[in-house]
């Protein structure tokens, strides 16, 4: 653990990712108090602005994108914040960000700039004495675009940062419920023994989501939905489901049982994966175009993913994990189904049995509901009638009064104290990355290419069936 920063720069501090996200969730934990008092927070992009145009940048994101009641002290927020222009690939720029900074503080780097820029900016930064031993970086994706990009990645971050100073950031380790399956795993005996290949038939993990392509286009295009969103959220949480107890909540113990599932994972076959594009449809209630349409042009690129993934060690052998996820899809919801077996035999004749189900719905709702087999009241001549009854634990109900927040606020909280634990380290990455490009390998091989479907609907057809064919149904 690094010591806490005091100074923050933000690079890409006008782009979308910092109106939407950091700094409604820098303001949020002001407004706590979270943030050191003394934190200044300098923002830098390749635009001329003023520290006081900065501020009314900030101060119009916040109002658009933070709630008013989580809006408290803004007047002081602003003041710590400051703008320094910044073309990251002329090295004489760096000289007066390092005055910002100031001499040998300890800084956190958050860079929220287009990975081409991350090796000037990373060069940059250490010609200027920005890379000592105070400093910290965060990354956010794509970090790469397969194995061999990533690793450039990595090695360029790798030469001016040593790993426990490197912050890789996915946003869903940000997201409360997330958090909260560790909990609900370590923190809870009665999972544990059960949590494995002789009590669990499948496991499901979904991430639909009802969007479009939104103004991302040639970044979406270049990357399809297994870049976008299996490689890093979705494995991610397959990581956590799957980990092993580690022996503490540090983040070197955590991250090493997250890899070693990463590494069991084994490579898909053709008949495994389902990829999807959609056309145009009604989504949400409104007429959505195509994504050709949305495009301008014709694509072979997956808006859609569905597959059957496994973890080859002792406790998983012959669990599938059923993975889907999409855009334009029915609804917004992600959400890990863990699907019990069958108890191994009925002494009620004639009752209907349905196996226990864990499902963690992560958003839009947070909510961690157990379905158990109840009895229904009443006398019945025929035997007892069985039915299957949700055990709900409601979160915003058993915390109600605790604010739901941006995932980021989390991250950055974690960058400005030095903590690790909730960011991905360089094995995970790599290995997400060895597994992906081997699924992209096999569609290259195989000529997969995607079926289409209609925004609004849950996928391709051939989605359902590559569950169906094992008796599976996807949640809904
Ligand atoms: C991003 C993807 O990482 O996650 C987007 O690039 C996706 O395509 C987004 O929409 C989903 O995040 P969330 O938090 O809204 O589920």
């Amino acid at each position: 653990m690094t010591a806490q920063a005091h100074t923050l720069l933000l690079f890409g501090a006008t782009g979308d990712l910092s109106r939407r996200m950091l700094l409604p969730s820098l303001c949020a934990l002001h407004a706590e108090g979270l943030v050191p008092e003394d934190l200044r927070i300098v923002g830098t992009a390749r635009s001329e602005m003023s520290d006081g145009e900065f501020r009314n940048f900030s101060r119009d994101a916040l109002e658009k994108f933070l709630p008013a009641e989580r809006r408290g002290g803004v007047a002081d927020f602003l003041n710590r914040l400051h703008y320094q222009q910044l073309d990251v690939t002329t090295p004489e720029g760096y000289k007066e960000l390092a005055k910002q900074a100031g001499p040998g503080e300890d800084v956190a780097i958050f860079l929220s700039t287009a990975p081409s820029l991350f090796k000037p900016t990373i060069e940059g930064l250490q010609a200027a004495g920005l890379a000592g031993e105070g400093a910290r970086i965060s990354l956010e994706k794509p970090l790469g675009n397969d194995l061999a990009s990533s690793c450039e990645i990595n090695d360029a971050v790798a030469s001016a940062f040593p790993e426990e100073r490197i912050f890789r950031i996915d946003h869903y380790l940000g997201k409360e419920t997330v958090q909260n399956l560790l909990a609900l795993r370590f923190a809870n005996l009665m999972f544990e023994p059960l949590w494995r290949s002789q009590y669990i038939d499948h496991v499901q993990i979904t991430v639909a989501e009802t969007v479009g392509l939104e103004s991302r286009v040639d970044f979406y295009d270049d990357a399809g939905a297994l870049r976008d969103m299996v490689q890093n959220h979705m494995l991610q949480l397959l990581a956590l489901v799957a980990m092993e107890p580690p022996s503490s909540f540090s983040a070197n113990a955590v991250r090493d049982e997250k890899v070693k599932v990463l590494r069991a994972l084994r490579p898909v076959s053709a008949d495994e994966v389902v990829t999807g594009q959609y056309r145009g449809g009604a989504s949400s209630g409104k007429i959505v175009p195509g994504y050709d349409e949305e495009l301008g042009r014709d694509s072979d690129t997956e808006t859609f993913v569905a597959l059957k993934a496994h973890v080859d060690n002792w406790r998983w052998r012959g669990v599938p994990f059923y993975m889907r996820t999409g855009k334009r899809l029915h609804e917004r919801v992600t959400e890990i189904v863990v699907q019990f077996k069958s108890v191994p035999h009925s002494i009620f004749e004639g009752a209907k049995m349905s196996a226990n189900k864990l499902v963690i719905g992560i958003q839009p709702t947070e909510n961690v509901q157990l379905n158990l087999m109840a009895k229904v009241p009443g006398i019945d001549q025929e035997g007892m009638v069985l039915r299957p009854v949700p055990l709900d634990i409601a979160m915003p109900d058993a915390f109600s009064g605790k604010v739901k927040r941006i995932a980021y606020e989390r991250l950055l909280l974690d960058l400005i104290h030095g903590d690790q634990t909730l960011f991905v380290r360089r094995d995970e990455v790599e290995a997400q990355w060895k597994w992906i490009d081997a699924i992209r390998e096999t569609w290259a091989k195989e000529g997969i290419t995607p079926r289409t479907y209609a925004a609004g609907s849950w996928g391709p057809s051939a989605a359902i069936a590559l569950a169906e064919r094992d008796g599976v149904s996807w949640h809904e």
